[in-house]
C-alpha cells in the first residue's frame, strides 16, 4: 500500500521548469537540513536535469544551499569511466559539483569504471552506510523520463524494474548498448520526495500513457515510481503536457 501524493505542476517553458525545480531543490534542502542536519539527494542524468544543475550552480541558487550538509548520490550511471563524455558523474561535476563548495567525501559517485555488479554492490554499501540506524531514505530523488517511459536506468523489459530487494543493481541495457547501474524501485520508492523533470513535445505521448493508463511498469517503468511514504511531483512544460487531459493537468502554473 503506497501513500504517495502525486502533484502535476505544468509550466509554460523548459526554462520555467528549470527555475521551478531549482526553487524546489532549495526548499527541500532547507527542510531536510532543518529536520535532520543534512540533505541527501539522488541526481539524474539527462539534458533536462542538466539545465537544473547549471541553474543551481549560479549565485542566485548556490548561495541558498548549505552545501557542507549536502550528500549527493545518483539515480543511475552509465558503466563508463568518470571522465567519459557520457558519464552522468562527469556531466554533473561540470554543470554543478565543480562550482559549489560541497565536500568531496559527500559526493558518492557510482564507479562506472568498475565491473558493473561490483560497482552496484559498492554503491549500495555507500548508500546504506549513510543510514546506519534506519532504512535508506533519500530526501529527494530527481528523475528524468525517456520517450520510452524509462526513468533512471529502469528501461522497459529490464529485470531491474521489478527489483524489490536490492537498492542498487547493474543490468545490460541492449537498447543503449551498454551496462548501467541504477537505483531500484525499492530505493526510489523509499524517498521522501521524487521530482520528475520532463520537457519537450517528444515526451507528450508517453507522459499521457504513464499518467493516464493502468500501471504496467514492465512497459512503462516510470509508473513504478510510487513512494511508500513520500511525494511525487511531475514538473513538466506545456509541450510535454500537451496530450494530458485537462483533469490531469492539476496545476497549470502561469
Ligand atoms: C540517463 C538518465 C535518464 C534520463 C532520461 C531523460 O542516465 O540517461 O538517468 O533516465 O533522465 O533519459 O533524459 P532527457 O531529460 O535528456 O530527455
Amino acid at each position: 500500500m503506497t501513500t504517495s501524493h502525486v502533484e502535476i505542476d505544468v509550466r509554460p517553458s523548459p526554462g520555467d521548469v528549470t527555475a521551478a525545480a531549482a526553487e524546489r531543490v532549495v526548499a527541500a534542502a532547507a527542510r531536510a537540513i532543518a529536520a535532520s542536519g543534512r540533505f541527501v539527494i539522488a541526481l539524474s542524468g539527462g539534458s533536462t536535469p542538466r539545465a537544473l544543475y547549471q541553474m543551481l550552480a549560479t549565485p542566485l541558487y548556490a548561495t541558498r544551499i548549505d552545501w557542507a550538509k549536502v550528500h549527493v548520490f545518483w539515480g543511475d550511471e552509465r558503466c563508463l569511466p568518470p571522465d567519459d563524455p557520457a558519464s552522468n558523474y562527469r556531466m554533473t561535476r561540470e554543470a554543478l559539483l565543480d562550482l559549489v563548495p560541497i565536500p568531496v567525501a559527500q559526493v558518492h559517485r557510482i564507479h562506472g569504471e568498475d565491473p558493473p555488479d561490483q560497482a552496484a554492490a559498492a554503491y549500495e554499501q555507500g548508500l546504506t552506510a549513510l543510514f546506519p540506524d534506519a532504512p535508506v531514505r533519500c530526501d529527494l530523488v530527481l528523475l528524468g523520463m525517456g520517450d520510452d517511459g524509462h526513468t533512471a536506468s529502469l528501461f522497459p523489459g529490464l529485470t531491474a524494474v521489478g527489483e524489490q530487494t536490492r537498492l542498487v543493481v547493474a543490468e545490460h541495457v541492449a537498447k543503449m548498448g551498454m551496462w548501467r547501474v541504477t537505483l531500484t524501485p525499492r530505493a526510489i520508492n523509499a524517498a521522501a520526495a521524487v521530482l520528475f523533470l520532463v520537457t519537450g513535445a517528444s515526451k507528450a505521448a508517453v507522459l499521457r500513457q504513464v499518467l493516464n493508463t493502468p500501471r504496467e511498469p514492465a512497459r512503462l517503468p516510470a509508473q513504478v515510481v510510487a513512494p511508500v511514504r513520500g511525494t511525487v511531483t511531475w514538473l513538466i512544460d506545456a509541450a510535454a503536457a500537451a496530450s494530458l487531459p485537462q483533469e490531469t493537468r492539476q496545476g497549470d502554473t502561469p
